[in-house]
């Protein structure tokens, strides 16, 4: 029988953005601009890439500013109207006309895992993507259509992953496993953002996952784990006794964007790659490379 389809994502994005102080003080950090779009826009795009038509944002106090940008904003729209200018939003509204966005509040940040829960309801009894807006993934084809082609091949749940520095293992996710085929593992271990000395391999969960609805339960039963959070990893952890899970190495270039360095790096290659500025810009920074 084939596998039901990815129809549904979740993004969590209650966070308080504590690393971009001040900026996301009364700004959401998943609306801060790489170049002149907000990181939730990409994630957004690459769902649709992937064939997903419904996401579920979940958010918390302090996040309106989502909810009006991927809403109309009638009199900004009037206004492009009457001044000729209504393209500059034109790719923003093709976008939104190809996917359905539901808010849900999560009231307490009690950790990811916990976040993702928020979501139970409007997923219902399906597989689901998660996608972490602030993992900002420059990939062709994006990270997440890569992974529902695991997803199909495997039937089961496909976390995304990346080799990192050993010492930087606790910052993430780690796994450990087989490898079952090209860039995918059988997952055996994962646990959430050991010590280098206590890290079972250097692959990183990278903020993209394609999980099997019955990971809700495991949310549900889960005791709170490193930071007293309730951790997506952890729930993952139990799943693993009920059904293979694989971690899948994706090909493309990842930009943590929830760090300063990360955020800037990411906002350098977008600008580079921009159509509009790109050469302009390497020109800038040829000239200040060669000033230092
Ligand atoms: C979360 C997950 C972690 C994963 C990471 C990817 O951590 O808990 O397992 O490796 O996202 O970005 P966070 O970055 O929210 O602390």
């Amino acid at each position: 029988m084939a596998n039901p389809p990815v129809r549904k994502a979740i993004f969590p994005a209650a966070g308080l953005g504590t690393r971009f102080l001040p900026a996301t003080k009364a700004t959401p950090k998943e609306m801060l601009p790489i170049v002149d779009v907000p990181l939730i826009q990409y994630a957004l795009e690459e769902v649709v890439a992937a064939g997903i038509e419904e996401v579920i944002i979940v958010t918390g106090r302090g996040k309106r500013a989502i909810e009006d940008h991927f809403d109309l904003s009638f009199e900004l729209d009037y206004f492009l109207e009457e001044n000729g200018k209504s393209n500059l939003l034109d790719a923003t509204y093709a976008l939104l006309d190809r996917v359905q966005i539901s808010y849900v509040r999560q009231r307490q940040p009690l950790g990811l895992g916990h976040a993702v829960a928020c979501g139970r309801r409007l997923v219902g009894d399906e597989p689901f993507a998660v996608v972490l807006a602030d993992d900002l993934i420059y990939a062709d084809p994006p990270c997440l259509a890569q992974m529902v082609q695991v997803y199909e091949r495997h039937g089961a749940s496909v976390v995304a992953a990346q080799r990192v520095e050993p010492v930087q293992t606790r910052r993430y996710g780690i796994v450990d496993g087989e490898p079952v085929g090209e860039r995918t593992i059988r997952v055996r271990t994962m646990v959430e953002k050991p010590e280098p000395s206590e890290a079972p391999s250097n692959l990183a969960i990278v903020g993209r996952y394609i999980l099997t609805p019955e990971l809700f339960d495991e949310i549900e039963r889960a005791a709170p784990g490193r930071g007293g959070e309730i951790q997506l990893t952890d729930a993952l952890v139990a799943l693993l006794a009920r059904q293979p899970i694989y971690a899948y190495e994706f090909t493309g270039i990842r930009y943590d964007a929830g760090d300063k360095l990360g955020f800037l790096q990411a906002t350098v290659e977008y600008a580079l790659r921009n159509e509009e500025l790109g050469d302009r810009f390497r020109r800038y920074l040829k000239g200040l490379m060669a000033s230092l």
